[in-house]
Order: C-alpha cells, then structure tokens, then sequence
C-alpha cells in the first residue's frame, strides 16, 4: 500500500451553509487540546461521519495545497491509504476554524476508553491489536510520515472485532530529517531520548510508543508514571503478562534507543507471529478471535454505547 495521488479540495467559508445543509450534527465525541470532535450525520446518505473542528490559531502546521493553507493532518490523512488509517472524506475552512470530515468507525471507542471500559486484554486480543498498530506505522515510516503521538487515545478499536483505525495526525510531519526536536506527543507515550530533550529519531520513538501501548492494552495501567521512570525504564510487570509479552515489550522499551527492536523484528516476534497474522489483502486470525470475530459481525454497524456481550470479555 502506498500513498493515493493527491487530490483535495476544501471548501470555502462561503459554503458554510451547504456544510450546514449536507451534515446534522450529533453528541461530542471527544474534545482535545485543538477543538472539539462531534459526531455527525451525511444527510445524503445517512452515513455517521466525525466532524473533527480545528481552531485557526491552534493549527500546528499548515500546508499550501492547490493554493489553499490548510491543516498539515488534513493533508497527510488525504494523501494516505491504509484500512488502519482513518478516511478524510471532505473538509471546509470557516473564519476562525476548520471542519476536517472523517470516517466514524461504528462500534468503536478510543483504545484508552476500551481499556478503561473493558480492562486488560488477553495475549490474543493485544497481539492482534498490536500486530495492526505495528503495521500501520510501518507503512506510515515507509512513506516518510512520523505521526509523533502514537497512543491509546489515538487508535480507535472496534469493540467486536478489534479492528483498528489510526487517527489524529495532529502532531505528524515528514520524516524526512535523522533526528528532531521539540516536544510534540504526550510524555507518557514519549522515549528517554524526547525526555532528555536529546533529539529523537521517527522509527525507535515509534517503536517505544507502540511498547507502551501494548503494555496498557495488557495491564490496563502505564508502565512508566513520570519523567524519571522513563529516563530510568525500568519494567514491572504485573504476575499476569505472559513471558512472551514481556520479551517484545523490553525489546521495544530499551533505554538505550539503538538497541530497542525495529518494526520488522518487532512484526516477526513470537508474541505477534503465534496469535495472529496480517497478510496485504486478508487477516488471519487465530480460531479464538475468529470465532467471536465471525459471531458478532452484525455488531458491526452498531454504535458501542451498549454493554459488550459477556463472552468477549
Ligand atoms: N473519526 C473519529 N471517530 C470517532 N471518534 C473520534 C474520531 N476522531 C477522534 N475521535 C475521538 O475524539 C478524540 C480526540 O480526537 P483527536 O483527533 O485525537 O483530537 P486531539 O488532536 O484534540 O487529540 C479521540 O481520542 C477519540 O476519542
Ligand atoms: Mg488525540
């Protein structure tokens, strides 16, 4: 998979109404350190978007496209193409703010939402999650994208067959330098290099941040609870984490950033490569998801605000 030629078009405040006309807007979905995600309806096709506001003076970076300064997120999530990746689908500028339409996968919630609401997961569960995340910023580090803040609050799961969508490319920017600077990201998520403020390379801070997502989605708490744990790295972990998990998660929190492992080896560990499997065009599954996976696909299209069914838990 690479990346979609770019076409993009957004839409002038002198459209305003028609955006009006062509979305209803619903409950809030999440409201971050940028604007507000709300929950909408194409009224066209009745399909359920998420309409993602950006204040003008909280924009990170913009970029010139087709003669328009927009949203640098907007345009990397319109040039990529992944099914990990959430879809932009139309955008419009009003005066002091943008509406990026996107994708609104059903039945799903925030990975840290899922976790907070579901608590730990089980090997087979993580590892295929994990699997997904490790992939999808692999495909991301092979077109020269670093998203910069790889966490729980943004992946969003599927809550009945633990797909997964990448979102918020806020923080994102070419990987096109050896090393940066300058504190995007969230420091729970953030390597001992970002910390010490020392310059941090895209692949080893992405590796350390899909290690602390895993170790979340496995103990439902984070490894590291401040500045010098991290700097320290060292893990505890609680009785339940198999010695399977426990063997990528150390590989993919080293302290030291040119032992930690690469995507490639991280995607061919055991822990990944027993539970579950990615191919370029179809999953395969181990018959313990497949089977909860195929029972509940007519959840699918529903919203997860209702309980799980029991036996997924
Ligand atoms: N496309 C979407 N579908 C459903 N929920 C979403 C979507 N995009 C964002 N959210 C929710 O809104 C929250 C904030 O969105 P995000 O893009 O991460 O904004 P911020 O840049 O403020 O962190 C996410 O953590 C998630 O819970
Ligand atoms: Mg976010």
């Amino acid at each position: 998979m690479g990346l979609k030629p770019t076409r993009f078009f957004c839409h002038p405040s002198s459209e305003k109404q028609e955006f009006k006309s062509k979305y209803e807007l619903g409950k809030t979905l999440g409201s971050g350190s940028y604007g507000q995600i709300v929950e909408a309806t194409q009224t066209s096709t009745f399909r359920t978007v998420a309409v993602k506001y950006i204040k003008r003076k909280n924009v990170e970076s913009m970029l010139k496209i087709q003669k328009q300064n927009v949203p640098a997120e907007a345009v990397y999530l319109n040039s990529l193409d992944h099914r990990n990746i959430i879809s932009l689908i139309d955008m419009y500028e009003f005066k002091n703010k943008f509406a990026l339409v996107m994708e609104r996968p059903l039945a799903s919630l925030d990975l840290h939402d899922f976790i907070s609401k579901y608590g730990p997961q089980n090997d087979a569960v993580a590892s295929f999650i994990e699997q997904q995340l490790l992939s999808v910023c692999l495909y991301l580090d092979n077109n020269l994208i670093f998203h910069r803040d790889i966490k729980s609050e943004n992946v969003l799961v599927n809550c009945y067959n633990y797909n997964i969508k990448l979102i918020d490319f806020g923080s994102a920017t070419y990987a096109n330098q050896e090393t940066y600077y300058g504190n995007f990201g969230t420091p729970a998520f953030s390597p001992p290099e970002w910390i010490s403020e020392s310059g941090y390379r895209p692949e080893p801070t992405t590796i350390w941040s899909c290690g602390v997502v895993l170790f979340e989605l496995l103990t439902a708490s984070l490894p590291f609870y401040d500045e010098d744990h991290v700097m320290r790295a060292t893990l505890f972990f609680p009785d339940l984490v198999s010695h399977s998990a426990r063997d990528l998660i150390r590989k993919m929190l080293k302290r030291d950033e040119h032992e930690r492992i690469c995507f490639e080896e991280a995607l061919q560990h055991p822990f990944i490569t027993v539970t579950g499997e990615c191919g370029e065009n179809e999953r395969v599954l181990d018959d313990s998801i497949y089977s909860r996976c195929s029972a509940y696909t007519i959840y699918e299209n529903q919203n997860c605000d209702s309980e799980l069914p029991l036996s997924l838990i």
